[in-house]
């Protein structure tokens, strides 16, 4: 197979003569909308419950029709109808990527290697939610015979990302009263953190590893188990661990049941995986229902896409983000929500966009001729204006940024002024965005005072952080990767990207244990220096 370069196209030229033409006729966000009284409307789509307001894009319809153009000649919709069929996409790996399924309508069959995978995601489903229920009710006991008050997920990367960021963002609606914390880092301090006040004999362990290799998971279930072993015992503790993997023997040859091992499978990428079982212990803290309906906001926004992947939403966005990589050589995307629980949805998204697409080969191994996936950066509003706005606003580098704000408070938050505060929240949402589209010039001319504007930014609106509008969310963002790689003609699927650092880890861990004399591996001169100051620190 050979990968076309979408750069030799007539369609990546026809693009390339046109933001000429923009940058040179100085294209500016003000006069496009005294030219187009209804800019904001048509430029304002709607997907689901999400509002979604593009109008301050430095585009103009031949953009968006050169841009769809370009989507044709690279196959875009044709590479999401091969996903969400079933077929091997993921080349290098050899695997299909069917997280759609995951949330697919029920009884709705998906094909892959002549084998229906709606079946399996159904009964693990099912599975989750009676082990859940058994959780809530008490019936499902510790070693101990005493009831589970917390669940500790150990996971990291996918396993970790995408559930903990939908804990926070969904803390109105958790029920069922167990405790639910996630510990990702071998760092010693992440695991001593999440196990302080606990009670061993009243805690369970979901250790989530698609591979169940993750030096840093292992690391931390062998922690946690000796933790659990030091009051229980270790016959005892291995029965406070339940795993959700796609290496079942990896998981019962570490202690762990046979029936307490959740499936999760090789056609889902971990960053695409929180629909599945990896989210058991999100679905621990929301319960059944809720997680239910964050899948059908997520299968909102994939029916979306299905029904007309040219004319989709995600598509828009997506190819949005490809012109301003491409065309503009902007280098960074700023996503801020307004929603102090929506704090990880930009740690959540650097995973899903930059490991995805953080990639310099095409599909056949021949090189990228065109910058890939941005850098996904950001911060919480209010919060961020009081940090890095002051260079969106005012820096030499231009920062598209996605704004995403609910209109309707947390339904749990009350308080003095609950309503008069988030007034001000969503307040500050729009008038970032105004400021960064149209500056100011004061009236004196001061320069340190003026704000160029210009600087494009989407803004996202929905009623209120509920489960189904965060499935919405997750199911956009996820659907604007997979239209980039598509564009790039990149493996979005893989990760080879972060093999090496494990294996250097490997390495060097060996010299740290050995000491001084070390363990006659050879490193570069920096690694070794480095090796040799720490052997000092710590004879101190
Ligand atoms: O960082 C590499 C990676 O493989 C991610 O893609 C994945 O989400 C994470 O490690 C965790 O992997 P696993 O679920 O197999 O432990």
């Amino acid at each position: 197979m050979v990968s076309t370069d979408i750069t030799a196209t007539a369609e990546w030229a026809a693009l390339t003569r046109h933001v000429g033409e923009l940058q040179a006729g100085r294209v500016d966000l003000a006069a496009l909308f005294e030219g187009d009284a209804d800019r904001a409307g048509r430029c304002t789509s709607t997907v689901g419950d999400l509002i979604i307001d593009w109008s301050r894009h430095l585009v103009t319809d031949e953009t968006v029709e050169l841009l769809g153009a370009l989507a044709d000649r690279a196959g875009v919709a044709e590479r999401i109808e091969a996903m969400v069929t079933g077929e091997p996409i993921n080349v290098t790996d050899g695997r299909a990527v069917l997280h759609t399924a995951l949330r697919a309508r029920s009884g709705h069959s998906v094909m892959t290697g002549g084998v229906d995978v709606a079946p399996v995601i159904a009964a693990e489903h099912e599975r989750m939610g009676a082990f859940v229920r058994a959780l809530v009710s008490g019936e499902r006991r510790t070693a101990t015979g005493r009831g589970v008050r917390a669940v500790v997920n150990l996971g990291i990367g996918g396993s970790q990302l995408g559930p903990s960021m939908a804990f926070e963002a969904l803390a109105a609606f958790r029920s069922g009263g167990i405790e639910c914390r996630f510990v990702s880092n071998i760092d010693p301090a992440a695991l001593a953190a999440a196990l302080h006040g606990l009670d061993p004999a009243e805690t369970l362990f979901v250790v989530v590893s698609k591979g169940f290799a993750t030096a840093e998971t292992l690391a931390n279930a062998r922690a946690a188990r000796a933790w659990a072993a030091s009051v229980l015992g270790d016959v005892a503790a291995r029965r406070h661990f339940v795993a959700v993997t796609a290496n079942r023997a990896a998981a019962i040859e570490f202690g762990i049941e046979p029936d307490d091992v959740f499936a999760t499978w090789d056609w889902v990428g971990g960053r695409f995986s929180m629909a599945s079982a990896a989210g058991l212990t999100l679905m621990t803290a929301i319960g059944e229902e809720n997680f239910e309906a964050m899948l059908s906001g997520m299968r909102i926004v994939d029916e979306h896409v299905a029904a007309a992947p040219g004319a989709s939403v995600p598509m828009l966005l997506g190819l949005l983000s490809v012109w301003y990589r491409n065309f503009w050589g902007f280098q960074t995307r700023a996503v801020v929500p307004y929603s102090q629980r929506l704090r990880l949805f930009g740690v959540w998204l650097q995973q899903v966009i930059m490991e995805s697409n953080g990639k310099q080969v095409r599909l056949d191994g021949s090189p990228l001729s065109c910058e890939s996936a941005e850098v996904v950066w950001g911060g919480v509003g209010t919060d961020s204006q009081h940090s890095f706005h002051q260079l969106l606003h005012q820096g030499t580098t231009v920062v598209p940024v996605d704004f995403v704000v609910m209109a309707r408070p947390d339904p749990d938050v009350g308080g003095e002024g609950v309503i008069e505060r988030h007034e001000a929240l969503v307040a500050n949402c729009f008038a970032q965005a105004a400021a960064l589209a149209f500056g100011t010039q004061p009236a004196d001319g001061d320069p340190h005072r003026a704000l160029p504007g210009n600087r494009p930014s989407t803004v996202v609106l929905a009623p209120s952080l509920t489960p189904s509008v965060l499935g919405q969310l997750i199911a956009l963002y996820e659907h604007q990767t997979v239209v980039q790689g598509a564009v790039w003609g990149i493996n979005s699927f893989d990760q080879f990207g972060v093999e090496r650092g494990k294996t250097l880890a490997d390495a060097i861990v060996q010299d740290l244990r050995s000491g001084p004399s070390g363990s006659g591996a050879s490193h570069d001169p920096s690694t070794e220096s480095l090796l040799t100051h720490y052997h000092r620190l710590q004879q101190r």
